[in-house]
């Protein structure tokens, strides 16, 4: 359609249908039997709504979605198109590795492609819209979501935003197999008070524009069609009703025009948050913010008209509302084709097909972190006798708790992998212990996933565990985080491996010493524990559909590990929020260097985290030269180039993330000890070497000043290039300013 006829046609609508276009229904609301009562009703949905609402979460699949599609438009006055919603988040239906693990990859060409088969996958099913990519920084491994982060950097996150959204969204939203893409939680979810999911977000206005808003104008500026808005108050004020936050900095400085949509009932929470009187106040305070679509309550939908009639809202609103959603339906070529690529033939074809299947491989592969690997315990040397224990062996539950709608039949279990792929390679496997212990309440949980052994059962096997661990050269343990004790409102005080699986670990450590550890879980742990006893240690996430033969592959050195911590891994959780890019305070602290009392210090653990941002070990090893700049000084306009000779000293080919940081060593406004501007990374056989150059510009020298503009100040700038953040391999530089 052209514009003009989408004015037209706005103008044609009644304020009903207009009003109706802003409200979000489940697709069970169209089964043929659905009566409107009971909870729905007390939503403030009536019959009439729910003909006329603009689009649907949670429905797919190509024959449903082309049934609901079609009935509905029959029965629409002016036959508009649904829109259908879902939570696209790492993959459809061949599940790659949680966003924290896409984040290690550091590769965010690899996300922009697993995007894109995501969205292939969800665009034959029916779907136009993914709530994805989730870009809020994150600082604290309490809180679940991190994994649906892709960590604590503002400028990895914002590069993982912008690819994410070019792969689910290509170039043109009605092209084939694309779907539009929602940047959320607008904004600052990531930073809850304590850890704990939906509580306050207290953050200064230059932390919240310095660190939390970048990676969101990231995806903005890649074209995103959509924005959620956040649960959590800003500094006092609901996200969602937010006007100076929606209005004044999402739409007028961030350029945002696409559809802003309110994350499940937030519209409603402004409410219990203690900021609106009642549903009316609330419907107001949303639209007055420009929130365009009521996620899940029927609050515009029982409000909105009465409020335009009696003169409390102008109509204009609405109409300014109701046509950025006509607009992306417009885009997304739905006024043409309704039901755009949904195909039953294609979901056969492409759904889970092998392509999809090796990229979801490649991803995981290219995600696991190895942590530690004492005496080269890893890769497995074949020859020894190996014995796999711990409940990951068996367990097909490797998707991560965002992944609705992957299926545990289409995941192939280590064991099995081990059975059919790697026969003869001298391994037992075993359980050894379940996933979790009684002690472990997952409140509201209704999934089934506290299989219930007794306590015979659960001796035996740990029994059959440690016969043969004692049998074994060599132990593999299969542990970690249980996938529904990360994700939405799974907020954890401890965060370390489940005791059950503590206790395991221990009692094998007891009798066989040559230990690898393949972790699991959705957020950096406190390893202290595993650390000391495992000789390795290799943290896999979620890794997603193809996870267990991505497994095998860094286990037999069939890929040498390549991926770096996109979030600290802290000492222990006394030390959350821990992030590398932190200020120096005016007493710093040398580890092991300064005994006096009065440093900003811990008197009990380390100031460190137990392992860094940009993290991660390969099988062979690297050597980085020192910086060499090939000047000293610049002014705007100029570069400086940076450079490193990078060896592979290890004996077999490999290859490493060379980091670049830069810290303003003195400004108007105090900078972090480092940033991370730049990444490379370097393939190299054994003894070769590489140099690697960087191009170090003005614009990556600016920063929030004491003006409130973003700019970058005359005076001296240290370059750290390294393998990690903590790398203190520098050269100076000074900008001077004309
Ligand atoms: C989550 C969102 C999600 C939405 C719809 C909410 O509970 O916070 O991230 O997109 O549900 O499923």
């Amino acid at each position: 359609m052209t514009k003009e006829q989408l004015i037209a046609l706005l103008n044609d609508m009644s304020l009903e249908e207009k009003v109706n276009q802003m409200s979000q229904v489940i697709g069970g609301f169209f089964d043929d039997d659905t009566v409107i009562t009971g909870p729905m009703a007390e939503m403030g949905f009536t019959e009439e709504n729910i003909e006329l609402s603009g689009s649907v979460i949670g429905s797919m699949g190509a024959e449903t979605v082309k049934k609901i599609q079609k009935s509905y438009m029959e029965k629409h006055p002016h036959h508009i198109p649904l829109l259908f919603m879902l939570d696209i988040i790492n993959g459809y239906k061949t599940v790659f590795p949680i966003p924290l693990g896409q984040g290690a990859t550091f590769e965010p060409e690899l996300s922009e492609k697993c995007a894109a088969v995501a969205a292939k996958e969800a665009s034959v099913s029916g779907l136009h819209v993914t709530f994805a990519p989730m870009t809020d920084l994150v600082r604290d491994a309490r809180w679940g979501r991190v994994m649906e982060s892709t960590g604590e950097d503002p400028y990895l996150n914002g590069l993982f935003c912008e690819s994410m959204v070019k792969g689910f969204q290509g170039e043109n939203l009605s092209d084939e197999y694309k779907i539009a893409a929602c940047v959320k939680h607008f904004a600052g979810y990531g930073a809850p008070t304590a850890g704990r999911d939906y509580n306050t977000v207290e953050l200064s206005e230059h932390t919240f524009r310095e660190f939390y808003l970048p990676s969101y104008k990231a995806g903005i500026d890649a074209g995103a069609a959509l924005v959620m808005t956040s649960f959590n108050t800003v500094n006092g004020i609901p996200a969602t009703g937010n006007k100076k936050l929606m209005r004044g900095i999402l739409r007028d400085e961030m350029g945002f025009d696409g559809v802003l949509i309110s994350d499940w009932a937030a519209i409603e929470e402004t409410i219990y948050h203690g900021y609106c009187a009642d549903k009316e106040d609330a419907a107001i305070r949303a639209v007055e913010a420009g929130v365009d679509i009521d996620m899940m309550t029927g609050i515009y939908c029982d409000n909105l008209c009465r409020l335009v009639r009696e003169g409390k809202i102008p109509e204009s609103l609405v109409d300014e509302c109701c046509m950025r959603i006509l607009e992306l339906k417009n885009k997304l070529g739905l006024f043409e084709n309704p039901y755009k690529d949904a195909d039953e033939e294609k979901e056969q074809q492409l759904i889970l097909c092998k392509e999809h299947r090796e990229l979801a491989r490649e991803a995981a592969r290219k995600s696991f972190v190895l942590l530690k690997n004492e005496e080269q315990i890893l890769p497995l040397d074949k020859t020894k006798k190996t014995a796999f224990i711990g409940p990951y062996v068996n367990s097909r539950n490797l998707m991560g708790s965002w992944s609705i709608i992957g299926e545990a039949k289409d995941i192939t279990t280590v064991e099995e992998t081990m059975a059919v792929e790697e026969a003869g390679n001298n391994v037992v496997c075993c359980q050894g212990s379940p996933m979790l212990g009684a002690e472990v309440i997952l409140e509201g949980f209704t999934e089934e996933n506290q299989a219930t052994y007794t306590p015979e059962e659960e001796a035996k096997m740990l029994e059959e565990a440690l016969e043969a661990a004692k049998k074994a050269d060599q132990v593999v343990l299969f542990i970690g985080e249980d996938r529904l004790q990360s994700g939405e409102a799974t907020s954890n005080a401890t965060i370390q491996i489940p005791q059950i699986q503590q206790n395991l670990l221990e009692r094998v450590a007891e009798i066989n010493e040559n230990i690898a550890v393949v972790l699991f879980s959705g957020r950096p742990l406190d390893l202290r524990d595993v650390q000391v006893k495992a000789k390795a240690i290799l943290e896999v996430w979620m890794p997603g559909t193809e996870g267990a033969r991505a497994i095998t592959d860094v286990l037999y050195g069939r890929y040498n590990p390549t991926a770096k911590l996109p979030m600290s891994f802290p000492y222990c959780v006394g030390q959350v929020p821990v992030h590398y890019n932190e200020y120096a305070t005016g007493r710093p602290h040398v580890e092991g260097k300064d005994k006096d009392r009065f440093r900003s210090k811990y008197l009990d653990i380390p100031n460190a985290p137990l392992y860094p941002f940009g993290y991660g070990l390969s099988y062979t090893t690297f050597t980085v030269s020192e910086v060499s700049l090939d000047k000293d000084s610049m002014k705007d306009g100029e570069s400086i180039q940076a450079a490193v000779t990078v060896k592979n000293t290890g004996t077999c080919a490999g290859t490493e993330t060379i980091q670049l940081y830069l810290h303003d060593f003195a400004a108007s406004v105090v900078r972090p000890v480092k940033e991370l501007k730049d990444f490379r990374k370097v393939t190299l056989q054994p003894e070769e070497e590489a140099r690697v150059e960087f191009t170090i510009t003005e614009p990556q020298l600016r920063f929030l000043s004491e003006n409130h503009i973003f700019e970058s100040e005359a005076g001296v700038f240290e370059v750290f290039i390294g393998t990690d953040s903590t790398t203190a391999n520098k050269a100076k530089f000074t900008l001077e300013k004309q």
